[in-house]
């Protein structure tokens, strides 16, 4: 289903595909040499669109052309002005144009990568960026329709279309974009995959097999295991559900001894809230709460495809969050992994539990940092909206990297404080801690300042993606339904670590 993405040295006027794709800035539409090659050969198609004003280069234009020669169709892009272009707009034109020429029933087309270009980043960067738009925008979930299968339109090949210097480069640098878009939409399959499917033991299951394909060592505990663990906190979330929790350990190893980078994310398969159950409208698109855990399998996997020079270590705490008469409760203490003792507040709180136990557990393979990704809260929604996700933790250095590859990968997120003040919002009487404070205040702060308890002095941050993990509107690259979200942002973190 993802396109092949392939690059190509060729001339312009050379190409023989079904669709040609040129972008243009509005303030500049001048043809450059290649181009008016190519215009020469094409009866000047694209020189008389713009004299005519048939196409003005607005932003998100799209103009496709009958040409019926070497290529089919021709299509002009829209840019907008050249002084406001970033990568993101990159992004969005790319995915932009990509939907629309497959939705037109196109299969193969290619891409002249210079005119998406102007002088403010590295080629390298263009070719990353424009390689993954357009492998995430064409993302299509569809493993569950039966029926008008034949009506899918899906494109089955791109050619990037680059300088003959830049060739040799180039076909590794859109490799590694591919493989990074790649761990994206299986993350979003896995994502969206539903609940009665996905259950605690099949994301495992997922987990064990991504090991096996890519050489990576992986430990599967059951509920037997993480009991025996002490890991009171899991136990408790799961026990309302029939069925048992999982945990995954995926570890790669691409340095020797060094001290690994350890993953944790939250892999609550359905959050019914328990006990505190949600209201109708809140419970569904709740199987994406175990996006945390999804992406860091794919995350693993990434890894080990690029061969990256680190001792990376993933950990997924699965669970599904269900109600029975075997579910925890509020008023309820547990004893967690750690020893802490943990009093219940709120049974809609759980995921703070599961990656508490699993943090605690993290600290064994002697981490250099530690990292959760966890849908924690809705409170995420409320400060921040759905385009950037909330990070806190104890080591402003391993902080200060994550925000890098946050501009690197383009995945936003925005460091929210953990000042010793929002401990005394989690006091117990009765215990050693409270899980929540039970209020609407500092949601976010008060999930990051429960599982700091949980990392002693080892360099943590967390991650709440609880309001990035699902889109409900169709935007650049980012299609309806599961994001990925996280899984740029970690692979670059990772590529980048040092
Ligand atoms: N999984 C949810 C957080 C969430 C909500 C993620 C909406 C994505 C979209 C989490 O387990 C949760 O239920 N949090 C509650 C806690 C509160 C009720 C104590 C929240 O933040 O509303
Ligand atoms: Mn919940
Ligand atoms: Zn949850």
């Amino acid at each position: 289903m993802t396109p092949e993405i392939i690059v190509n040295g060729k001339k312009l006027e050379e190409i023989k595909d079904q669709c040609l794709g040129i972008a243009f800035f509005e303030d500049n539409l001048k043809l450059r040499n290649e181009i008016k090659n190519l215009d020469n050969s094409i009866n000047n198609a694209i020189g008389n669109s713009i004299k005519n004003k048939d196409f003005k280069a607005e932003k998100n234009e799209v103009k496709t052309f009958y040409i019926n020669k070497n290529i089919k169709y021709l299509a002009l892009l829209g840019l907008g002005k050249e002084n406001d272009f970033d990568l993101n707009k990159l992004m969005d034109a790319t995915s932009n144009l990509s939907k629309k020429l497959r939705n037109s029933g196109i299969e193969t087309f290619s891409l002249a990568l210079n005119s998406f270009k102007n002088k403010n980043y590295e080629h390298d960067i263009y070719l990353e960026k424009i390689t993954q738009a357009i492998t995430l925008s064409l993302y299509q979930f569809t493993k569950f329709k039966t029926r008008d299968l034949d009506k899918i339109k899906s494109i089955k090949k791109v050619t990037i279309i680059l300088d003959n210097e830049h060739l040799k480069n180039s076909e590794k640098i859109a490799n590694e974009a591919s493989i990074y878009a790649e761990a994206v939409n299986k993350t979003r399959d896995l994502i969206n995959t539903p609940p009665n499917i996905a259950t605690p033991d099949y994301v495992a299951t997922a987990a064990a097999d991504a090991g096996k394909k890519n050489g990576i060592k992986c430990t599967i505990l059951d509920e037997k295991q993480i009991e025996k663990l002490g890991m009171g906190c899991i136990m408790a979330v799961a026990r309302g559900s029939s069925h048992k929790p999982r945990i995954f350990v995926l570890e790669y190893n691409g340095n020797g001894n060094e001290m690994p980078i350890v993953l944790v994310g939250k892999g609550v398969t359905f959050d019914t809230g328990g006990i505190n159950i949600k209201p109708s409208s809140y419970l569904t698109t709740m199987k994406d709460d175990k996006a945390g855990a999804c992406g860091i399998i794919n995350i693993l996997e990434a890894c080990a495809r690029l061969k990256l020079k680190l001792n990376v270590i993933g950990i997924g705490a699965l669970a599904e969050n269900m109600i029975g008469s075997s579910s925890y409760r509020p008023d309820d203490v547990l004893k967690s992994h750690s020893g802490l003792t943990v009093e219940i507040v709120n049974t809609d709180a759980e995921g703070r539990l599961l990656v508490a136990d699993a943090l605690s557990y993290s600290l064994k393979y002697k981490p250099q940092a530690v990292i959760d990704v966890a849908t924690l809260t809705g409170a995420s929604i409320v400060a921040l909206g759905y385009f950037a996700s909330p990070v806190l933790g104890n080591d402003q250095k391993l902080i200060d990297k994550i925000k890098a590859a946050s501009e690197k990968s383009l995945e936003k997120i925005w460091q929210f404080p953990l000042w010793d003040e929002y401990k005394d919002l989690i006091k117990s009487d009765i215990a050693d801690i409270r899980h929540h404070h039970g209020g609407i205040d500092a949601g976010v702060m008060v999930g990051g300042i429960f599982l700091k308890n949980f990392v002693k002095d080892v360099p943590w941050a967390h991650i709440d993606i609880g309001n990035t993990v699902w889109a409900k509107q169709e935007k650049g690259y980012t299609v309806k339904g599961a994001t990925g979200f996280s899984v740029l942002l970690l692979l670059n973190l990772l590529r980048d670590w040092k």
